[in-house]
């Protein structure tokens, strides 16, 4: 990387001062400081509102919402070591087609620690709130998203494997999910949950600036034969990364009390087609637009990928 961005001189701006892992305490749950404020925001959950949810009564709410944080959150711990890391350590050991800088290499690791640390804080307030409200997390499978994106990786990019997981990390660390960013200042979550998302949050924006330079460079690097292959990847990347998964709702659903049957209508009802592409759309903006900047929709292949998977 030539290191053309923001603060790119000094490498991540003043990480040793202000990254999570380096400058914020620990974020603990104070029961009596979260007393009538709730673990999630209550309108992030699509399935909640669904009149066959209301008639379960508010325990059975209460379950669900701790579920669907505890999904996001065990998520994310998955996401940063499995995924994220997984790419992130390449880049930091050189392991790359590129002429990277020596701060661009001490930046990775920067972020490989961030990563490490994100996981790490996302299981503790799991296991916290788990012990202050009693409910027990489900049981959660990381594996049908790896196993998409290795999927991916592998139809159209079969002999770049490096490539392949760089691109994974790219599209993770670039998509923008709106809603994580409106949990801080969300005065009806636990104030724990609300500075941890904060902490989060901070961190990628400067994670997100690293990978849209390391995209582009990587981006010049390529042949155009592979130009194309990256850029039809590209969408369904995305969409791998994007998509909520059913499973662990629908296994939600079911430990709340509803029936099998019940809990595919509240899924058929909360979870169309049309709004999924919608999610995948609006939090892949910048990662698109990144393509776009680069020119990678320019290829009638990847446009015609794009338009396959309501992205266009
Ligand atoms: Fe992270
Ligand atoms: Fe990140």
């Amino acid at each position: 990387m030539n290191g053309n961005g923001r603060g790119s001189g000094r490498g991540i701006a003043d990480w040793y001062q202000h990254a999570g892992v380096r400058s914020r305490p620990r974020r603990t749950l104070d029961e009596e400081h979260e007393a009538g404020l709730r673990v999630f925001p209550a309108h992030l959950v699509p399935h909640l509102g669904h009149e066959a949810v209301t008639a379960l009564g508010p325990a059975a709410r209460d379950l669900l919402l701790a579920q669907h944080f505890y999904q996001y959150m065990q998520f994310t711990t998955h996401l940063e070591t499995e995924v994220v890391n997984r790419g992130t350590v390449l880049i930091a050991h050189g392991r790359v087609d590129l002429d990277l800088t020596p701060n661009a290499r001490l930046d990775a690791f920067k972020i490989y620690c961030d990563e490490g640390y994100h996981a790490l804080f996302s299981l503790d307030l799991v296991q916290q709130v788990e012990r202050a409200l009693g409910i027990p997390a489900l049981p959660y499978e990381f594996a049908p998203r790896l196993a998409r994106l290795e999927r991916t990786a592998a139809t159209f990019l079969p002999e770049h494997g490096t490539l392949g997981r760089l691109l994974q990390v790219v599209v993770f660390e670039t998509v923008v999910t709106r809603f994580l960013a409106q949990i801080p200042r969300d005065p009806t979550v636990f104030r724990a949950v609300r500075a941890a998302v904060d902490d989060h949050v901070k961190d990628e924006l400067h994670h997100h600036a690293y990978f849209v330079r390391f995209f582009k460079e990587l981006w010049a690097s390529l042949s155009p034969a592979l130009r194309r292959r990256v850029a039809c990847a590209m969408p369904h990347l995305l969409t791998d990364c994007l998509r909520p998964d059913l499973a662990p709702v629908r296994a939600a659903l079911q430990a709340a009390g509803l029936p099998t049957g019940a809990a595919a209508e509240v899924l058929a009802d909360r979870y169309e087609e049309a709004a999924l592409a919608a999610t995948v759309r609006e939090a892949g903006r910048h990662t698109l637009g990144l393509c776009e900047t680069v020119g990678a929709f320019d290829h009638p292949e990847a446009r015609e990928q794009l338009h396959l998977l309501g992205l266009a």
